[in-house]
């Protein structure tokens, strides 16, 4: 098993994230370890629950009235879900002497750590992230959130985990499609910090879209030793923390007006095709560099143009509710080389629609 540590001031916030193959009885030894005398619960959704039931049980020994479950998917991202499985652990007496598992994807994690960011004022909770995705980001770095209707991940906190546990036989039954989502997200770390890893991305491809489980796990490895330390050095996204962003400008503009139907790495994907294009247009990266990131993205089968139903203007229109906007003028993250992200970068409006123009389907 590898460990990374990712280190939050106070230190006492610091925690690490383990990585192996078929571990979840670690969680157990972590658990009677550290939290002994807390009240175990787990949340998943609706799919997790189906598929894994019995290891929740087994391996992860939850008792049946410890697993809380909500309906699968990002809908389920909201004050309206929050609320309700507050009441449900409300009414099964969870009180402020207990552990939450999030036990999912990033939609598990983002909310069930956004309940115990506020439960009780707070209660701790360990990432049990299984999609790709959870794995190498939203997982690590405390950012828990649900959605508004105004946008994406408006309401939320900073709350770190006690630990994450990713477990990479649990890849085994997630769908590719899911998996393809996850890796836009590795593209993007090797995009904005190491220009080596994306040539070890593009070398290893087709290992990777096998989930060769030795590349797998390199490749997990090194996008969380990137996230873990771009989150230690800026944990509440005062500044370099915001390079994670790349992409995601023009990307959850896209995934809010398509109603979350594109998955938020395919989103992300389509967002640093476009960003790249502000970046060669503003001399930051050459035509070479951005061709060279477009085949690459496109070989690995995730998309780079806007869907035909959603309008450029429409994308702009959403951009003044970014979480990065100031005063609602949009900031962007974008590449200065292949390996390299700048932040903060205000575009003029024109750069943005001609960037957004060229590309719709
Ligand atoms: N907090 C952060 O820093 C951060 C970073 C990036 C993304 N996010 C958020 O993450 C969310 C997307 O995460 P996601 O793509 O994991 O979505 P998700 O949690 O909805 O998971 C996608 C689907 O895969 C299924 N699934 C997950 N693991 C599986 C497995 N091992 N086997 C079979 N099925 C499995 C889920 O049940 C779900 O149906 C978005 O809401 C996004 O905003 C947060």
């Amino acid at each position: 098993m590898t460990e990374i540590k990712v280190e939050i001031k106070p230190q006492d916030n610091d925690y690490k994230i383990f990585i192996g193959y078929n571990i979840l009885t670690e969680i157990r030894k972590f658990i009677d370890k550290y939290f002994s005398k807390k009240r175990i619960v787990l949340l998943c959704d609706s799919n997790i629950k189906k598929i894994y039931k019995d290891i929740i049980t087994g391996d992860l020994e939850i008792s049946k009235n410890n697993i809380f479950v909500f309906p699968k998917g990002e809908s389920s991202k909201s004050t309206k879900m929050k609320e309700k499985i507050e009441t449900d652990f409300l009414n099964h007496e969870v009180d402020r002497n207990s552990l939450l598992l999030t036990f999912g994807g990033g939609v598990t994690g983002d909310l069930g750590g956004f309940i115990a960011a506020t439960y009780y004022r707070g209660i701790p909770f360990i990432q049990i992230p299984t999609s790709l995705l959870a794995m190498v980001d939203s997982s690590i770095g405390g950012k828990v959130a649900v959605n508004h209707n105004m946008g994406k991940n408006l309401i939320g906190a900073f709350y770190q985990p006690k630990a994450v546990f990713i477990d990479t036989k649990t890849l085994e039954t997630l769908p590719q499609k899911e998996y393809i989502n996850g890796f836009s997200e590795i593209i993007k770390t090797a995009l904005i910090r190491d220009k080596k890893y994306f040539i070890f991305l593009k070398e290893n491809l087709e290992l990777i879209l096998k989930r060769d489980i030795n590349i797998v796990q390199k490749m997990i490895k090194r996008s969380c030793e990137i996230k873990a330390e771009v989150v230690s050095l800026d944990e509440k996204e005062g500044g370099l923390r915001k390079i994670l962003n790349y992409g995601h400008t023009i990307g959850h503009a896209i995934e809010k007006l398509s109603n979350y139907k594109i998955h938020h790495g395919f989103a992300v994907s389509i967002g640093m095709n476009i960003e790249n294009r502000i970046a060669e247009s503003q001399g930051l990266i050459s035509s070479m560099e951005r061709k060279e990131i477009e085949e690459f993205i496109i070989r690995s089968g995730l998309p780079v143009k806007i869907p035909k139903n959603i309008q450029p203007d429409d994308i702009i229109k959403k951009l003044k509710y970014d979480k990065k906007s100031v005063s609602g003028i949009p900031r962007f993250s974008i590449l200065k080389g292949i390996g390299n992200c700048l932040f903060d970068i205000e575009v003029d409006k024109t750069v943005i629609k001609s960037s957004l123009n060229n590309q719709i389907l």
